[in-house]
């Protein structure tokens, strides 16, 4: 067994851009984590939302159609929300086990990465974990989509898979 998994959450395609690049990059198989009942597409609202309520909240999220357990080596992408991973790649975390396995994650933000690179750590603590990526994006409103993190500092980071 020697398969390599990308599963990525992204709110606004930031991280689905990263994913599907490691994904070809590493020839691997990817998944992507949805919540079971959308959030609105409004960006703003979305901010404003989960300004407003605890973000300790959860989110339930869409079962998987894979077999997790084929995969000996998996790379994670979530976008970060104050602060933290995504909530819905927390719950993905609490619900599924990756013990043993090999672990990159990275976690997208505009600046303020706060405790995510933590948050994969505790909700980890049975991995192996290879690398950790602070993947940094424009803070500016009209340029959100711009990558500040280089293609060479991914490619670094995803070479660790296979170490
Ligand atoms: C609800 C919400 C909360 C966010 N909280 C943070 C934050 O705490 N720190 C930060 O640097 N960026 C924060 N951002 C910005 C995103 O993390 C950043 O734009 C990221 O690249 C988006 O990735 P995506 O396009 O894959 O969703 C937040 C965005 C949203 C929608």
């Amino acid at each position: 067994m020697n398969k390599t998994l990308v599963i990525y959450y992204s709110f606004s395609g930031n991280c689905k851009k990263i994913a599907e690049y490691s994904k070809e990059k590493l020839n691997a198989d990817l998944i992507e984590l949805s919540p079971k009942e959308s959030f609105s597409d409004d960006y703003d609202e979305v901010v404003a939302e989960w300004q407003n309520n605890d973000i300790k909240r959860d989110v339930d999220i869409k079962k998987l159609d894979i077999d997790i357990s084929q995969y000996d080596k998996i790379v994670l992408i979530t976008c970060v929300w104050w602060y933290g991973i995504s909530p819905v790649m927390k719950r993905f975390l609490k619900e599924y086990d990756l013990s043993n396995k090999k672990i990159i994650v990275a976690a997208s933000n505009a600046g303020w990465i706060g405790h995510a690179l933590k948050d994969y750590e505790s909700l980890l603590p049975n991995s192996i974990i290879k690398g950790e990526l602070n993947l940094l994006f424009s803070s500016e409103k009209d340029k959100r989509h711009e990558m500040i993190t280089s293609i060479d500092e991914i490619d670094k980071w995803l070479e660790n898979i296979n170490d």
